[in-house]
């Protein structure tokens, strides 16, 4: 058989390990890590989560040790999740100046200015109810009263960045939620506090360990009224550019390895935009799990996850790996 043309040969550049290295597309590196700690009420706790192994509940005296390990090993931030004391039906503690996060917010700082303090900015984890905001008496039953969740929200916020937060993270899936939050952070004085918006997050059944942790599941109902349907994708573009217009500075897709082509769209429509992702608990205690098995080699696929969710176009990923990759990674 005659060619006209020789064989492309694609192998040549497969050839190599150091050629191998030097044309890879996809880097990944510890500034790309995002890590999540659960903050919990009292003293003395650290208590391990069980569907995902290496996290803890810990309450603020123990976070020296904690902040001094990420220093060691070079994660550039954080973001905080809290276990208030009481919960109640508007989530007071989350828009306390003495609540467990601003609390937690003013210790971190203490300990290592230099940390990035990223806080999520949402209130299932504060209301006896469990939602992601004030509940009222729809039509449809119970739902979260979007427009007075943004009242608190926004107070949330702004007590957030008095306490010290670099950056506010809004996860609820209110409508106007950016908007809100940024209206409140300018009139306080904070124009240089960004926002980051979850703002595709799923109604996803991946965040089942996380809400185990912070014992934040629904009382009753579920988040479909307000988390997007797993089924699209056009949706999200249109969340996205709503975010946009109301003065997000970073997007975020969640979860992560399901979405990656809502990462792609994303990162296409919007190249300008820094783009995170969230490798949510779901997504780790299964790479865990069949770890523990035996059944799947734990590092290469935590790896293989990750430069997937940044080839997809994430900028940056908040994970629960955060540890083991940046030890991998500095050798
Ligand atoms: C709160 C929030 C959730 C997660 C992050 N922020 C849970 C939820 O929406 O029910 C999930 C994170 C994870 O599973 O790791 N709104
Ligand atoms: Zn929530």
């Amino acid at each position: 058989m005659q060619n006209q043309f020789p064989m492309t040969r694609m192998r040549r550049l497969r050839s190599h390990p150091k050629l191998r290295d030097m044309i890879r597309e996809t880097i990944l590196t510890p500034n790309d890590l995002v890590h999540p700690l659960f903050i919990h009420h009292g003293n003395d706790v650290k208590n391990p989560i069980s569907a995902m192994p290496g996290h803890y509940q810990l309450s603020i005296d123990q976070l020296p040790n904690e902040i001094k390990a990420l220093k060691t090993l070079s994660i550039p931030a954080v973001i905080l999740f809290g276990l208030p004391q009481e919960k109640d039906p508007l989530g007071e503690d989350s828009y306390s100046h003495n609540g467990i996060i601003q609390s937690a917010i003013k210790k971190i700082k203490d300990l290592n200015p230099d940390l990035l303090i990223i806080t999520d900015a949402c209130f299932c984890e504060y209301t006896d109810h469990g939602h992601c905001g004030v509940l009222h008496n729809s039509s449809k039953g119970m739902d979260v009263d979007n427009d007075a969740t943004l009242e608190l929200l926004a107070q949330q916020a702004i007590s957030h960045a008095q306490a010290g937060a670099d950056i506010i993270a809004p996860s609820g899936m209110m409508d106007g939620m950016v908007s809100a939050i940024r209206q409140g952070l300018d009139g306080e004085g904070f124009h240089n506090t960004p926002i980051l918006s979850y703002a595709a997050k799923y109604s996803s059944s991946l965040y089942g360990p996380f809400r185990h942790a912070v014992d934040s599941a629904p009382q009753m109902g579920d988040r479909k009224s307000y988390q997007m349907d797993a089924a699209n994708s056009n949706e999200a573009l249109r969340e996205i550019a709503l975010d946009v217009q109301e003065g997000a500075d970073m997007l975020m897709v969640k979860p992560a390895t399901y979405y990656l082509d809502i990462l792609r769209r994303t990162k296409d429509a919007y190249p300008g935009i820094p783009l995170g992702a969230y490798h949510v608990s779901g997504e780790y205690a299964m790479i865990k799990a069949a770890a523990e098995k035996g059944w799947i080699d734990e590092e290469a696929v935590m790896l293989e996850a990750l430069t997937s969710i940044k080839r997809a176009g994430a900028d940056f990923i908040i994970n629960y790996f955060c540890k083991e990759v940046s030890k991998k990674l500095l050798g």
